[in-house]
C-alpha cells in the first residue's frame, strides 16, 4: 500500500505538455455532448446570474426607491423565474461534469486494462505493480476530474469574470474598470497560495507513506530488528520522519487558514475601493443606489469562480503529470506481437527444435547462447539443474512468453514467430510454480482452461487430476469460492486445481513448473497420476524436482549456465556418474530414503 501511493507521487514536476493538455482534452471531447452540456449550462447560469443582479439593482431603484408597486410585482416574477433558470443550469453542469468525469475515467482505465493484457511480460519485469496500479487508480481518478471539475471550472471561472465584467460595464464602465484592475492581483495572489499549499501536502503526503513503510518494515522484521540491535537508530529515522511531516503539516494548515482572509482582504480592498469611487459618481449622477449594490455583489459573485480557478490552476500539473503517465502506458508497444499474416495453428503437433536460439532478458546479460535443441513429439522431457541456469528461461521461449533474442523456434517444422500469439497459448498448457487461482468458484477456475467445456467435462478433468476427492469434501463442492474469502486450499490441492485446468485444455504441449516446497504423500502420488495424465501422448516439458516425475522423463536436461550440461535417461545418468549424479546424490537422497521407508520406490 505504502509503496502505491510513494510511486503516485513520485516524478510528478513534468513541464506543462501541450500536447497531453490536447490529448486529454480529446478525451473530454470523445463524449461532446456532456462538454458541450457542461459549457452551455455555465454559460446559461452565469448570464442568468448576473441578470438576476441586475434585476436586484431595478429592483432597488425602479421598485422601491420610486415605490412603484406594479413594477415591483412584475420584476419579482422576472426574479423568480431566473432563479428557477439559475437552478436548472447548475443541476445540467454539475450532471454533465460528473457524467464527462466518469466517462474519461472509464475510457482510461478501459484502454489501459486492454493494453495491459496485450504487453509482453518483458514490460512486467521493467514495471514494478505498484506502478501500474497507479496508474490505473489514482491517475485515471485525477485525469477524469479535472477534465470535469478541472478544466471546467477553469472554463467557469473565465465566463464569469468576462460575464460579469460585460453586466458591469452596463452600469458603468469606469468603476467596471476598477474592478478589472484589482481581478488579475486576486487571481496571482490566490494561486500562488493555492500552489503552495499543494507542495505541502504533497510533502505530507510523500511522508505519511514513507511512514507507513517503515512501520511495516519494523513490524514484519521485528525479529530482525532485534536481532541486528537496530531499535535505537530505527527510532531516530523514525522522529525524523515524523518530524518532517510536522512541519509540513503545520505549513500547510498555516496557509489554508491564511488563504480565505487574503482573498477576502484584497476583495474588501476592491469593494471600498468600488463605494468611495461609486459614491462620488452617485452624486454626479452617474449611478444608481441600486447600481451600486449591483457592483458589490458582482465582485463577490466573481470571488467563488477565481478561487475555483486558481485551485485547478495549482491541481492542474499533477493531473497532466497523471495522464503523462497514463498515456506512456496506453502507448507502449508489445514486444511479442503477431507478425503480419500469422496464422491460427490447428495444432502444435510435431517436433520442436530451438537453432541456434540466443535470449537474454537485459543486454549485456545473455541467458542463452547458441542453444540446440530437438524434442520429439510426445517426448517427456525433465529439466533440472541449480537456481538461476535458465531452466523457467527455456520453458518461458516454449510458450512464447519471450521470444528469442537471435536463432528460432521450429514447430513441426515452421518457425513459431508464423502462428499467432493466441493460437500458441491455446495449444500450449503450463502450471506454474505457484498456480494462481482467480477469485471465483472452484467450477470457474477450471473451466479457464477451456471456457466452452460443460460442467461434466469439468467434473471429468477434475476426477482424472484426482482432485474430484477433495472438492467433493468441500461444503459447497464445486461452487466453493476460492481466493479471497473464500476456501484456503492447500498448495498441492491448488496444484491438482491446475492440472485439471490443464487437462481439460487439452493442450499439445504440456508444461509444468513444479513446485520444490513438499506436499503429503497421497497428494504427490495423486499430483503424479494427474501428471501422468496430461503428459500422455503429450510433448512435456518439466521442471522437475520430485524423483518420480524425472525417473519417468524420456529424456533428462541437466542444464547449467544455460548450456546442456548433460542428457540422457536416469539410468544412463547415474551411470555416467558426473553431474546429474552429483545434484541426484545431494538433492534426492533425502527424498528417496523417504520413498524406501514408505515403500513407494519402484526399483
Ligand atoms: N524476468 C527476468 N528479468 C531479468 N532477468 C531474469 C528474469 N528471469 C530470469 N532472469 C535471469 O535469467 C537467468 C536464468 O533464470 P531462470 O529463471 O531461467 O533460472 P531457473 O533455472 O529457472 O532457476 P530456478 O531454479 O531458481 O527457477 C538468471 O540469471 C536470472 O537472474
Ligand atoms: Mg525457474
Amino acid at each position: 500500500m505504502a509503496q502505491e501511493e510513494y510511486f503516485a507521487e513520485e516524478e510528478f514536476d513534468t513541464e506543462f505538455n501541450g500536447k497531453t493538455v490536447a490529448r486529454i482534452l480529446q478525451q473530454g471531447l470523445a463524449h461532446w455532448p456532456y462538454f458541450f452540456g457542461y459549457l452551455l449550462s455555465v454559460l446559461g447560469t452565469t448570464l442568468a446570474d448576473g441578470y438576476l443582479i441586475l434585476l436586484g439593482k431595478r429592483l432597488v431603484d425602479e421598485g422601491i426607491l420610486a415605490g412603484d408597486a406594479e413594477r415591483l410585482t412584475g420584476l419579482m416574477v422576472q426574479f423568480g423565474l431566473t432563479a428557477l433558470a439559475i437552478s436548472l443550469g447548475v443541476m445540467g453542469f454539475i450532471f454533465c461534469a460528473s457524467r464527462l468525469g466518469e466517462r474519461v475515467q472509464y475510457d482510461l482505465r478501459k484502454a489501459m486494462f486492454a493494453r495491459l493484457q496485450a504487453l509482453s511480460l518483458s514490460y512486467y519485469d521493467r514495471t514494478p505493480v505498484g506502478w501500474l496500479m497507479s496508474r490505473l487508480t489514482s491517475d485515471a481518478t485525477r485525469v477524469g476530474e479535472l477534465v470535469s471539475w478541472g478544466l471546467l471550472d477553469l472554463v467557469w471561472g473565465v465566463i464569469g469574470i468576462v460575464v460579469f465584467l460585460a453586466y458591469m460595464a452596463t452600469i458603468n464602465v469606469q468603476m467596471m474598470v476598477i474592478v478589472a484592475a484589482v481581478a488579475p492581483v486576486l487571481v496571482v495572489v490566490a494561486i500562488q497560495f493555492k500552489k503552495r499549499i499543494l507542495v505541502e501536502y504533497r510533502e505530507v503526503r510523500r511522508t505519511n507513506s514513507k511512514i507507513t513503510g517503515a512501520y511495516n518494515e519494523n513490524i514484519t522484521g521485528v525479529r530482525v530488528v532485534k536481532a541486528l540491535r537496530r531499535e535505537e537508530a530505527n527510532l531516530a529515522e523514525f522522529r525524523e520522519l515524523t518530524g518532517t511531516m510536522y512541519r509540513a503539516g503545520y505549513r500547510a494548515a498555516m496557509l489554508s487558514a491564511l488563504f480565505l482572509p487574503a482573498v477576502q482582504l484584497i476583495s474588501a480592498v476592491g469593494v471600498s475601493a468600488i463605494v468611495m469611487y461609486g459614491g462620488w459618481q452617485f452624486q454626479l449622477g452617474a449611478v444608481t443606489i441600486g447600481g451600486l449594490q449591483a457592483f458589490i455583489f458582482y465582485i463577490t459573485f466573481m470571488l467563488m469562480p477565481v478561487q475555483e480557478m486558481a485551485r485547478v490552476y495549482a491541481e492542474m500539473q499533477q493531473a497532466i503529470a497523471s495522464g503523462e503517465r497514463i498515456f506512456s502506458l496506453i502507448d507502449a508497444v508489445p514486444e511479442i506481437e503477431d507478425r503480419e499474416g500469422a496464422l491460427a495453428p490447428e495444432s502444435l503437433r510435431g517436433d520442436i527444435v530451438f537453432e541456434d536460439v540466443g535470449f537474454r532478458y537485459e543486454e549485456e546479460k545473455p541467458v542463452l547462447e547458441r542453444f540446440d535443441l530437438r524434442v520429439k513429439q510426445g517426448e517427456k522431457i525433465a529439466l533440472v539443474g541449480p537456481t538461476g541456469a535458465g531452466k523457467s528461461t527455456i520453458v518461458n521461449l516454449v510458450c512464447r512468453f519471450y521470444e528469442p533474442t537471435s536463432g528460432r523456434i521450429l514447430v513441426n517444422g515452421r518457425d513459431y514467430r508464423d502462428w499467432t500469439l493466441h493460437g500458441i497459448h491455446s495449444r500450449v498448457g503450463v502450471v506454474l510454480q505457484t498456480p494462481h487461482l482467480f477469485s471465483g468458484t472452484i467450477r470457474e477456475n477450471v473451466r479457464y482452461g477451456r471456457l466452452e467445456a460443460s460442467d461434466e467435462e469439468v467434473e471429468r478433468a477434475a476426477r482424472m487430476a484426482g482432485a474430484h476427492g477433495f472438492i467433493e469434501a468441500l461444503e459447497d463442492g464445486y461452487e466453493s469460492q476460492v481466493g479471497e474469502g473464500g476456501v484456503l486450499l492447500s498448495m498441492g490441492q491448488t496444484q491438482l486445481l491446475s492440472l485439471a485446468r490443464a487437462i481439460l485444455a487439452e493442450p499439445d504441449i504440456f508444461i509444468m513448473d513444479e513446485a520444490t516446497s513438499s506436499v503429503d504423500t497421497l497428494t504427490e502420488a495423486l499430483i503424479q497420476e494427474a501428471m501422468d495424465a496430461v503428459m500422455a501422448g503429450r510433448t512435456s516439458f518439466i521442471i522437475a524436482h520430485r524423483l518420480s516425475t524425472i525417473r519417468k522423463a524420456d529424456r533428462i536436461l541437466v542444464i547449467e549456465d544455460g548450456r546442456i550440461v548433460e542428457e540422457g535417461s536416469h539410468g544412463a545418468l547415474i551411470g555416467l556418474r558426473g553431474r546429474y549424479f552429483g545434484l541426484y546424490t545431494k538433492q534426492f537422497r533425502d527424498e528417496r530414503e523417504g520413498e524406501l521407508q514408505w515403500g513407494v520406490a519402484g526399483g
